[in-house]
């Protein structure tokens, strides 16, 4: 039900998932959150430099916990309503820095990707844009119960594609704008009004966390 109180702004992350100083998916996701910041929204713009982990081992998980980049990871998406990966293609695939992390955050409990929506854009030199490394995102993200949104925007020849930081095609311009604003339509749909009730599991069997994960507080 609707609360008397005036929701707050959305809180969205935007999340440059490369380490590179001179990432064109940092400025992607610059460009990203200066779209989301525009419309209102409250904007955490994070890159994965500062979330310094080492590769998943299960020994080391159980000897000592998590890393504390993964936990400063984790609490960053705690705190938002919806997050936005900006991530390059390694191989046609996840580039393995992120999967490593996805697989470390996944580790805590409670689990913060199921009650996220996610919106997935990517950017390469290439005539593709990265696509491709965007489905196979869609995997982990979707097993952890996050809800990917449907559309994805992928930037071609990124290494020529910026001016000052903002898009030198109107059109291109035009389409990211209109993605992101279809997306925070949905997560405040989601958030603010929609009383949507599921339950999630890990695998089959699950148990530990059967209570109704409410996706919407008013
Ligand atoms: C790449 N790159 C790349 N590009 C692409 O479009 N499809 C691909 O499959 C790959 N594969 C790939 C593998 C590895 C190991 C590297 C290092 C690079 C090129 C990649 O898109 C380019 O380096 C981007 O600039 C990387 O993104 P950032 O770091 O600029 O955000």
């Amino acid at each position: 039900m609707p609360t008397d109180a005036p929701p707050g702004p959305l809180r969205i992350l935007v999340f440059g998932a490369a380490l590179r100083a001179e990432s064109v998916n940092a400025q992607l996701a610059s460009l990203v959150a200066h779209l989301i910041a525009d419309t209102g929204a409250a904007v955490d713009l994070a890159a994965m430099r500062e979330f310094e982990m080492p590769m998943y081992d299960g020994d080391m998980e159980a000897d000592r916990g998590l890393p504390a980049g993964a936990l400063a990871l984790r609490d960053r998406i705690e705190q938002c309503d919806a997050f936005v990966i900006s991530s390059p293609e390694y191989n046609g695939s996840v580039p393995g820095v992120l999967k490593n992390a996805i697989d470390w955050v996944s580790r805590v409990r409670p689990q913060p990707f199921k009650t996220k929506h996610a919106l997935l854009v990517s950017a390469s030199p290439s005539l593709v844009g990265g696509n491709r490394g965007l489905w196979a995102l869609r995997v982990p993200l979707e097993h952890l119960g996050t809800r990917v949104y449907p559309d994805m925007f992928s930037l071609a020849n990124a290494y020529e594609a910026f001016a000052d930081g903002a898009l030198k095609d109107p059109g291109l311009r035009q389409r990211l704008t209109e993605t992101v604003e279809g997306f925070l339509s949905l997560v405040r749909a989601d958030v603010r009004y929609v009383c949507l009730e599921r339950r999630w599991y890990e695998f089959l069997g699950d148990r530990t966390e059967a209570a109704i994960t409410q996706r919407a507080e008013s």
